[in-house]
């Protein structure tokens, strides 16, 4: 196994070198301002500040690690030869101890003798304002026969701090060749000089009024990614064809032959994150690291359906990843990181489906839509960019579907929380909540028993009738409309028999979209109140728009046939103000 002799390569070099090996950390870091562990020195942040005391804790000022990382930001390159979102990161670490000299003498010696490979060039920081240019490290690699060394600034050789605060400094970067010729960054090499008490982006901003401060004692903080450094090892060129990840790779290829090699890169990387963010204890969710494996496993579930994979993946991958990795990290566990993946895909398959069915009919499409798509079906936006028809998705910004995000997690979450009690919700339209894929079709259900009731009631009781409220839970619809009296028993019973003759009749659900002036002409309800955006939907019960029993202004979701609701009936009526009614209706099913 070569990525198996390089991994203890790269240990035994550092620990012969004075260097005590420490296991990796959990992609749940200590650091609470940080979502998951990105880089090999977050275990170490208080070493380098004096706050913690590397000779006591590991007996050494110099460690060495092997840390499971996790780049959300890289998400978007995955699939192209170097991208991961979970890497393996190699480092050397000093509190202390040994600095620019002994750091670069290391990883060139490492990289040229130990695995007998090639520097394309080297990199050193150009200097900025407050720190000047980094020449001790270019005569460094001078004295070591490198010559190609080339400059850059803040933003490509300066890295930290992490979080909210931390050490930072200057760095330099060793660039390998991959087989197809590409130059690739495979090691980077920190000189932690500085602290600085704010964010990285306060200090790329060059606004901010913090000031980088001197630490007392200047570390080193080193990280190469375990892949890339295979790839250049084992002479390919990409990280999939290594051994580290060629195992996964081929056995989704076997489990669906002719995929696009970037889809399956894909399927590749995400699976394999999704494993260890599981073991180490995240769960799916709506929010934080949770809400990143969500869009993860979301995103191979929409690849799934889109290359129409029956294999399951979920379950044979994390056989390949537990079978790969769970020597080296022991929390890999086959049960219950498919037990998880399983469930994710048990209460989203359904409603991702259907979103895709509707993103393929858009012509355009704006954050908004994007969004509601998102609340809607759970679709995540990488997914929408992606698979939007004719690649109307591309243009959007994730900064303005962000901004939409925020409006509504604001505006949802006071009420959401108190009835849910804080799990998450996978579909809120502020009409309709399900929590989950049964509740989620119940709802659903309901939803087009309340256009058939209003229908009905305007045939009933006239059209006075107009909505003022509509809530829709998995144990009731709830609505409110004009009307100035009780309605008798005889009314209530006529509306039931109508709606549920509609019910039994098995008509069809669809849509139109057209613009909302047009729409209004339809003679389609809409609620005089509502906010609509100036493309619409109408949604219609019956064989035509003309024909129809209902139609109304709606963005869904809705049942595609009425057969099979179940028996509607209304279960109590109150007045809820001066000329306004409230009916709360179910629909009895033997499932
Ligand atoms: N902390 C540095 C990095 O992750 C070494 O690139």
């Amino acid at each position: 196994m070569k990525s198996e002799e390089v991994r203890k390569k790269f240990l035994d070099f550092f620990q012969d070198r004075g260097h005590a090996v420490v296991p990796s950390s959990s992609l749940i870091p200590d650091d609470p301002s940080v979502l998951l562990t990105s880089a090999g020195m977050q275990q170490f942040k208080p070493y380098y500040t004096g706050d913690a005391d590397s000779d006591k804790d590991f007996g050494s000022k110099n460690t060495v690690s092997i840390q499971k990382s996790f780049r959300t930001t890289d998400i978007d390159e995955v699939g192209d030869s170097t991208h991961l979102t979970l890497l393996e990161m190699m480092g050397n670490f000093s509190f202390g101890g040994y600095f620019k000299k002994e750091a670069i003498q290391y990883a060139h010696d490492f990289i040229t003798k130990e695995l007998g490979l090639e520097i394309s060039y080297v990199t050193i920081f150009e200097g900025s304002r407050d720190v000047p240019k980094d020449e001790e490290s270019r005569e460094i690699w001078n004295s070591l026969g490198v010559t190609d060394i080339r400059e850059e600034g803040l933003e490509d050789v300066f890295w930290g701090p992490t979080g909210n605060a931390g050490p930072c400094g200057p760095t330099t970067e060793i660039y390998c060749k991959y087989a197809s010729g590409e130059d690739v960054e495979v090691w980077n090499i920190v000189f932690n000089q500085f602290f600085f008490p704010g964010s990285r982006e306060e200090l790329l901003s060059g606004k901010s009024k913090k000031k980088l401060e001197p630490l007392e004692s200047p570390g080193v903080d080193t990280g190469m990614g375990f892949e890339r450094l295979m790839a250049v090892f084992e002479g390919q060129s990409s990280i999939y064809e290594t051994d580290l990840l060629e195992p996964i790779v081929s056995k989704i290829k076997e489990l669906k032959p002719g995929l696009d090699e970037k889809v399956v890169r894909v399927l590749a990387d995400h699976l394999r994150s999704s494993c260890f963010l599981i073991s180490d204890g995240v769960l799916p969710s709506n929010k934080e690291a949770g809400y990143i494996l969500r869009r993860l496993i979301r995103k191979v579930i929409g690849y799934e359906i889109k290359y129409d994979i029956h294999a399951n993946l979920l379950t044979e991958i994390s056989k390949v990843v537990v079978e790969k990795y769970g020597h080296i990290y022991k929390n890999l566990d086959e049960k219950s990181v498919s037990l998880v993946l399983e469930g994710e895909k048990d209460k989203f398959k359904t409603a991702l489906s259907k979103g895709l069915k509707e993103l393929a009919d858009y012509k355009k499409l704006t954050a908004k839509d994007a969004f509601r798509l998102y609340e809607t079906y759970g679709l995540p936006f990488d997914l929408i960019k992606e698979m939007a028809p004719g690649g109307i998705g591309k243009s959007i910004k994730q900064s303005d579907f962000d901004k939409e995000f925020e409006r509504h997690q604001k505006v949802s979450r006071a009420g959401a929380e108190k009835k849910f009690g804080g799990h998450g919700l996978i579909l809120d339209t502020g009409e309709l909540k399900a929590t989950n894929k049964i509740e989620l079709e119940k709802v659903t259900r309901l939803h087009t028993a309340t256009h058939l009731m209003q229908a009905a009631l305007r045939k009933v009781l006239g059209d006075q009738v107009e909505q003022r409220g509509s809530d829709i839970t998995v144990e009731r619809t709830r609505f409110d409309f004009t009307f100035d009296r009780k309605l008798t028993d005889e009314e209530v019973k006529k509306v039931e028999n109508l709606v549920n003759g509609v019910i039994e009749k098995d008509l069809p659900v669809n849509f139109e979209e057209m613009p909302l002036e047009k729409a209004k002409k339809t003679g389609a309800l809409y609620f005089f109140k509502g906010r609509y955006p100036l493309q619409v939907k109408v949604y219609y019960v019956g064989e035509s728009l003309d024909k129809a029993f209902s139609k109304e202004l709606c963005g869904g979701p809705h049942v595609e046939r009425t057969g099979g609701m179940g028996i509607f009936e209304i279960k109590k009526q109150q007045a809820v103000a001066e000329g306004i009614r409230r009916v709360r209706a179910d629909l009895k099913t033997d499932k």
